[in-house]
């Protein structure tokens, strides 16, 4: 069988020097508008009432920031660390999940908004929506900037959504590359050169 080859590299960002940055995807205009919709719609919903964010460190927070100053409602924020790695045959599927950081503060009683940069596989999240649906909120909703449903092995209902993307991977607005261009303002393609085949 001959191996698919592998999609052409978006050409490299004229904004950007590190060529593994490619074509802009959203650029900050783009997101900034989304995010300002996202939030008047937050606000809507929760008139009258307090929210309380909850972002997972670290791609969300640049998200959270901007979705925070979005929102018209009394707010607090906290954040949750995890640390997630590949494995078959888990609790969560493929995925085993931890906390590394967990709240500051007991969410009891409160209206939580979960706000994430990209829900793929949905494993994460199930972790975190279950752990925090214990803690008995008053009530427990997401908001994720991208949304990969193609990939989802866990269904849950994502009340909010910026955007519906495809398989290709992201640089900047939170998004990295071996911990890099988080802090890149608008949302690129990572452009990674093809795998050289092994020579033995
Ligand atoms: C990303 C993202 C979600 C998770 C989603 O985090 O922020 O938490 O992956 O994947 P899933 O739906 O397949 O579980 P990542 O591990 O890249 O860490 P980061 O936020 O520090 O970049």
């Amino acid at each position: 069988m001959v191996a698919p080859l592998p999609s052409p590299a978006p050409p490299h960002s004229p904004y950007h020097p590190d060529e593994k940055v490619g074509e802009v995807f959203l650029s900050a205009d783009v997101i900034a508008r989304r995010v300002k919709e996202l939030g008047a719609e937050i606000t809507r919903d929760y008139e009258g009432q307090e929210l309380l964010l909850i972002s997972i460190l670290r791609g969300a927070v640049f998200f959270m920031a901007d979705l925070a100053r979005a929102i018209d409602l009394p707010l607090e924020m906290d954040f949750l660390a995890i640390s997630s790695y590949l494995q078959e045959h888990t609790e969560t599927g493929k995925k085993a999940i931890r906390f590394l950081k967990d709240l500051d503060k007991p969410v009891k009683d409160k209206n939580v908004l979960v706000v994430e940069d990209i829900v793929d596989t949905g494993l994460t999240l199930h972790y975190i929506l279950r752990s925090l649906s214990q803690r008995r909120p008053r009530s427990l909703e997401v908001c994720t900037l991208f949304d990969r449903p193609h990939q989802r092995l866990a269904d849950m209902d994502l009340r909010y959504r910026g955007f519906t993307v495809s398989d290709d991977f992201f640089v900047g607005y939170g998004f990295d590359y071996r911990q890099l261009f988080r802090n890149i303002p608008y949302v690129a393609y990572l452009r990674l050169e093809p795998q050289q085949p092994t020579l033995f």
